[in-house]
Formats: structure tokens, C-alpha cells, sequence
């Protein structure tokens, strides 16, 4: 397949390119475009066949649900049945990195809930995909633009390193802005739960909503997405909580990321200085790692506050290397 890259200007995207990336999704083809958290792979949510050939092009598990992205929050009514509680959440943070899972309608099919009775509903906050969703006229379905296990792609370039011959099209508007996946929180369950911990804090949904958020004991259980190893680099990545360096890696010939640097000298480093850009540099600096040839990468583990617990999350999940106790890991992220 050829894979059409076209540049748009994120703030003011250009008319014909949004025409034309319409057409291409209203023939169940797949567009790329970005978000606030990550680039997405778009296809028709209500369109069975075009969903399929997101799994596809991904070799994504057909288990594992799409998120339905819209344009507005009067879509959401169309699509599930929002409590008055979800009602708020979308009045208060859409368009933002929110997903919420609510009682899903007919109208959405089974592939792209994953055959469950749910559907995940979320309004980016990015000019760009409000403009698409507007021109196509339907919700796409969008995970994150990456091959199943791969880090999520924060810039066009990561998108075509995964995807180049496999979506008919990508719109390359630049770095998304917050760099993690959004929160998803299953608004079916009471208290709500979080599935993941995403761009939008634990803290200031909890204080929104005056009750804490339930956390699945087994994540696998409900989100079936977190069930998988997931945003790996193709080299080993090691935690660093301070003090001595992770057995087996050696910083002459391998990579570090994080907040303050282990005294050793690394062959790459990358320093953030604050969670924020931590997130927002995180996916792109494991691909920009593994293709300098460390052998290794050693990323610190931040704290849990804000959107360190996504971050944590992230990086968990890149760090695993077999069995998993989906339990342990929970209780590991401070959760
Ligand atoms: O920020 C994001 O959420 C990005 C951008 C592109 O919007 N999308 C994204 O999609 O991260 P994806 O497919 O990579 O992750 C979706 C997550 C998965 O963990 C999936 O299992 C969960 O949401 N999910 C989707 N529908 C669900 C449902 N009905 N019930 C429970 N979990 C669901
Ligand atoms: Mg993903």
C-alpha cells in the first residue's frame, strides 16, 4: 500500500487535505492523525469491515477495544448511554485526554468494542483531529498509531517508522503536546475505576468527583489492552529508583532517561525537567534510543503524582520482559 504523508499545520489545518482524508475514511480506508496524547490510527468506528483493517494494519489482538473518538459531546448520547455523573466528566474535560467506557448502544459493532458491551468514548483536544472527525461526518475508531507492542508514536516520523505501506495516509501536524495515552475510566463500575492511568491526573478526577477511584486488582480483567507487554523499545529497558544501576546494564554502551541523572556517565542520556516533558519525551526518546544502538535503555521511575502514574505505567509495561503478576505490578504503581 502506498501511504500518503501529508503536512498540516496544526492550528489551522487546510481544508482539501481534510476533504481528502475524509474520502479516503468514508471508503473504510485508515488515516493517521494527531492528538493531544498520542497519533492515533483512524478508521470508521461504526464501520465493521473498516475497523478490521485497523487490527490489521496494527496486528493488534481483535480482543482488545478501540476508543471512539468524537467531535462532540452530543455524540456520546448516540453512541452509549452516559450516566449523569459521565455527563459532568464530559462537560468538565472534553475535549481533553479523558476516555470514559460507558453502556455502549447497538449502533457501535461488536468489533470495535472488542465484543464487549461497552464502548470507550473520548473528544481530543487537538484542531486537527476535531477537524477530521467533523469532516468525516462519524466517530473514529483510533488507537494509538503504533504496531501492537511498540511505543505510541508522539511525531509523524514514529508513525511512518510503524506504519509507512500499512494506512493509506498519515497527517504529519508535528509533536502532540502531552505524550501518554489518555485516562480511561470505566464509568459502569461504582465507584468509576481507573483502567489507565493516562494525561488526565488521578488527583483532579478524584477531586472532581468527590470519591476515590476504584483500581482493578487485575487490570487484565476489564481493559483488556493492558493485558499485553506494550510500548517496548526492541532493547531491554531497566528501572532506576536511585542508588546502584540495574544488574546487566552497563552505561559505556547503553542509554538513560529520566528526571536526574545516576552519576555514571551514559552513552545517551536524555534529561527532562519536569514530569510533563518527562511524558511528552518519553515514547519518542525509547525510539530515538534504540536507533542511536544502545544496548539497553535505564529510565528512572518518577513519582506517582500527577501524570507520573501514567508515566509509571508507561514504563512498567516497557520494562517487562515475561510471566507477569498483573497484581504485584498494580500494587508496584503505587495504586
Ligand atoms: O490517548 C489515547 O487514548 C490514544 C489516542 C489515539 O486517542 N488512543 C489509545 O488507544 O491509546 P489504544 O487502543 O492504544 O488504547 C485503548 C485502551 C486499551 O487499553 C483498551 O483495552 C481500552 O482503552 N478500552 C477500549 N475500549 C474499552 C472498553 N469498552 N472497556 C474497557 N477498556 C477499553
Ligand atoms: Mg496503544
Amino acid at each position: 500500500m502506498n501511504t500518503l504523508r501529508v503536512p498540516v499545520d496544526p492550528w489551522n489545518p487546510d481544508p482539501a487535505v481534510l476533504r481528502e482524508a475524509a474520502a479516503v475514511l468514508r471508503r473504510g480506508g485508515l488515516v493517521a492523525f494527531p492528538t493531544e496524547t498520542v497519533y492515533g490510527l483512524g478508521a470508521n468506528a461504526l464501520d465493521a469491515d473498516a475497523v478490521r483493517g485497523i487490527y490489521r494494519a496494527k496486528g493488534r489482538p481483535s480482543d482488545n477495544p478501540l476508543i471512539l473518538h468524537l467531535a462532540c459531546r452530543e455524540e456520546a448520547e448516540r453512541l452509549a448511554r452516559p450516566t449523569p455523573r459521565a455527563r459532568s466528566l464530559m462537560s468538565a474535560f472534553w475535549p481533553g485526554p479523558l476516555t470514559l467506557v460507558l453502556p455502549a448502544r447497538p449502533v457501535v459493532p461488536a468489533e470495535t468494542r472488542g465484543g464487549l458491551d461497552t464502548a470507550a468514548l473520548r473528544m481530543p483536544d487537538h484542531p486537527v483531529a476535531a477537524a477530521l472527525i467533523e469532516a468525516a461526518g462519524f466517530p473514529l475508531a483510533a488507537p494509538s498509531a503504533n504496531l501492537s507492542g511498540r511505543p505510541s508514536p508522539t511525531d509523524a516520523d514514529s508513525v511512518w517508522e510503524d506504519l509507512g505501506g500499512r494506512a493509506d495516509m498519515i497527517l504529519d501536524a508535528g509533536p502532540v503536546s502531552v505524550g501518554i495515552e489518555s485516562t480511561v475510566l470505566d464509568m459502569t463500575a461504582e465507584p468509576p475505576l481507573l483502567l489507565r492511568p493516562g494525561g488526565l491526573s488521578r488527583e483532579v478526577l478524584e477531586d472532581f468527583l468527590g470519591v476515590g477511584l476504584g483500581c482493578p486488582e487485575v487490570p487484565s480483567a476489564r481493559s483488556p489492552g493492558t493485558r499485553y507487554r506494550h510500548y517496548a523499545p526492541f532493547v531491554p529497558v531497566w528501572i532506576w529508583e536511585g542508588g546502584p544501576l540495574p544488574e546487566g546494564a552497563d552505561p559505556g554502551r547503553c542509554g538513560f532517561m529520566g528526571l536526574t541523572s545516576p552519576s555514571a556517565p551514559f552513552a545517551r542520556s536524555l534529561r527532562f525537567d519536569s514530569p510533563e516533558n518527562y511524558a511528552r519525551g518519553l515514547f519518542a526518546g525509547f525510539r530515538a534510543m534504540e536507533s542511536a544502538g544502545v544496548l539497553g535503555i535505564v529510565v528512572q521511575w518518577p513519582p506517582a503524582s500527577g501524570v507520573g502514574l501514567g508515566l509509571r505505567d508507561r514504563i512498567r509495561r516497557a520494562a517487562r520482559t515475561g510471566a507477569e503478576d498483573d497484581s504485584a505490578a498494580s500494587a508496584s504503581l503505587g495504586l
